[in-house]
């Protein structure tokens, strides 16, 4: 939710933030701006309303001269999207320009008393109270400006990722974090600071996440300080970004979405190297063994989620309960948090976050923390909160995920999550060594299922023809194919901005079949699992209502092939590893209807990769 980028050094600043924002562009597209110290001295800020395109066209003839800036591209929270609502924000005397990512919940107090003070304010934003705040300190109090933004931090309630840079002195940037992300990256004779590192990796793999409550000195000629809000120096933990600058770009693909669905033949293989090892008779998933007595005690498993990640989350429950028969409940996180939830020291709750950052997620695994809980984290982005904040846990690397719909992520932690209920069986002896190696062997074939799978797509493409013009869809599963129902609805919906619904197809009878008729498209997932039989029956009660049935069966269907409309048939594999496969062609199919439809996939209206506020 909103991406905030700085240099400094002695390069071009302007080109480098442009090319940040475009990075960070996925994390929100409502607007964007620059502040950069020009060489006379002042410092410019230029602003546009809409993508990061917009405000590029808006500077072409600006003076964009300087080698220290600040950038951000914003997801509104407060203040309508706008010029004037964009980030960067001056101080009142434009001595200082702010960025911002998150929220300051106590910013109508704290506005109420600078108006009171005289100050007078260009936006709606709560950010521009931050701002002035830091200013009105820093001249009343005769102060640096680190002095005042540790002062003005202190008085802050909220969420925050800021830089702040300074007509006086040209060559740092201060930088703080609480609950939003942050990382510095170290050059030579520059520093970089982003939301996130891949606007960072292209010019040094060295990076620091600052932690909470930490502030930033950032400079050109000085090495990085960093200093907590009582004014302690604390430590700087150099890391190693393990990632390159081709994993951001499109690779030739139109959209990142689609290179995203085709990567993952390779990211799956990523995703279980070292992890399923001896032709699938071993499985290692990190974080299990060193917390064996956690696993094997838990008297019930709580996962933790939001989104497409629930998703995930709701197949891993059917996965643990299947496998280790241990009570699983899936809580969005949202939900969770605001549910006083009763939890103990024998509860093991999961954290699932491709970003790591979902504040939801974040403050639910800290409230799970607090309340004795053993907390696990799968999360993809390194170095990201939610790993930071969790007693052990893994990673899904499948690489860095652009595209705002969340593809190879969900089959990534659809993988962990097997891998984990199957190390978790193992520690408890709820699977005999059979089964599991039997499964073991066939998730080693996994990324070639999908490869085969993704040579669905022209038969897809050209299926997204007849639908793309529906008003709603209905998306049915049942069992492991219920969660992928889900998703196939909310990747639909997300991009093409159709109206889908995801439903257990036995609940159908419930009331969605009210919805049933010639115009209405169901797309039912129906591999050849134990409950095939049951669902070829809600197959025949849609064909009854004259609805339209596209089917996802296993290849050699007999049965669902003569009742449905159109069928695409997936490779065969052990029910537990079907929603891997069945997702893929729901991924392609919403994929191509947005594309009909003319639709930004990679930036769908509305939404954030990225959701760090409430
Ligand atoms: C949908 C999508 C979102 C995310 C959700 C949680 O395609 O990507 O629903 O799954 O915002 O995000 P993470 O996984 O980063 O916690």
């Amino acid at each position: 939710m909103c991406g905030i980028v700085g240099y400094v050094g002695d390069r071009n600043a302007y080109e480098i933030l442009i090319k940040g924002l475009h990075r960070l562009e996925y994390r929100g597209y409502d607007s964007a701006g620059v502040a950069i110290v020009s060489p006379s001295g002042r410092i410019n800020v230029y602003k546009s309303r809409g993508k990061v395109s917009n405000l590029e066209h808006y500077c072409k003839d600006k003076d964009t001269a300087g080698s220290t800036g600040i950038a951000h591209t914003r997801w509104a929270t407060h203040g309508e999207p706008s010029d004037r609502n964009a980030h960067p924000h001056y101080s009142e005397d434009e001595e200082i320009a702010l960025v911002h990512n998150g929220t300051i919940e106590n910013y109508k107090v704290l506005k109420d008393a600078l108006i009171q003070n005289g100050c007078k304010f260009q936006s709606e934003t709560d950010t521009e109270v931050l701002v002035q705040l830091i200013e009105y300190i820093r001249t009343n109090n005769d102060c640096s400006l680190v002095e005042a933004v540790k002062e003005a931090l202190r008085q802050v309630v909220g969420a925050y990722a800021i830089a702040v840079i300074e007509k006086g002195h040209p060559d740092t940037i201060i930088a703080a974090r609480k609950s939003s992300p942050l990382v510095i990256g170290i050059g030579e004779g520059e520093m970089f600071l982003a939301s996130d590192a891949t606007p960072i990796v292209e010019y040094t793999k060295d990076v620091v996440y600052v932690k909470d409550n930490e502030i930033a000195i950032v400079s050109k000629n000085e090495p990085l300080k960093l200093v907590n809000l009582n004014n302690e120096e604390t430590s700087i933990d150099v890391k190693t970004l393990e990632f390159s600058i081709s994993q951001l770009e499109k690779g030739g693909y139109p959209h990142f979405m689609l290179k995203e669905i085709f990567e993952q033949p390779t990211t799956l293989r990523d995703c279980i190297r070292g992890r399923v090892v001896e032709g699938g008779k071993n499985i290692i998933v990190s974080g299990v063994l060193d917390s064996k007595d956690k696993f094997l005690n838990a008297k019930r498993i709580i996962i933790v989620a939001c989104g497409t990640s629930w998703h995930a989350s709701l197949i891993g429950k059917y996965l643990i309960q299947d496998m280790c028969r241990i009570p699983v409940e899936v809580e969005y996180a949202s939900e969770f948090r605001y549910s006083n939830p009763v939890l103990d020291e024998r509860d093991v709750v999961i954290a699932v976050s491709q970003s790591g950052e979902t504040a939801d997620t974040l403050a639910a695994i800290q409230m799970a923390r607090e309340a004795g809980a053993y907390v696990y984290g799968i999360s993809n982005v390194v170095g990201s909160s939610i790993p930071r904040n969790t007693d052990s846990g893994t990673y899904i690397h499948v690489g860095p995920e652009i595209g705002v719909a969340s593809t190879k992520a969900f089959t990534g932690q659809v993988m962990v999550l097997t891998l984990l209920a199957m190390a978790i069986a193992d520690l408890r002896g709820t699977m005999s060594k059979e089964e599991l190696d039997k499964i073991g062997a066939e998730i080693i074939r996994i990324p070639d299922y999908v490869k085969q799978t993704l040579e669905l797509n022209e038969q897809i493409e050209r299926l997204s023809l007849i639908f793309t013009y529906a008003h709603n869809f209905l998306y049915l599963g049942r069992g492991y194919s219920y969660p992928v129902a889900l998703e196939g609805a909310l990747k639909l919906k997300e991009i093409s901005y159709i109206h889908a619904e995801g439903y257990p197809a036995a609940e159908m009878k419930h009331g969605p079949i009210a919805l049933i008729d010639a115009e209405m498209p169901t797309v039912i997932i129906a591999p050849n699992d134990h409950l095939y039989e049951k669902i070829v029956n809600n197959v025949q009660q849609v064909k009854a209502r004259h609805g339209s049935v596209i089917a996802i069966v296993t290849e050699g269907d007999k049965e669902i092939k003569n009742i449905a409309d159109y069928v695409i048939e997936v490779p065969d594999v052990p029910e537990c590893l079907t929603p891997i496969i069945t997702s893929v062609p729901l991924q392609l199919l919403s994929y191509y209807i947005a594309i009909n439809k003319g639709k930004n996939v990679d930036m769908p209206r509305n939404l954030a990769k990225s959701v760090t506020v409430e």
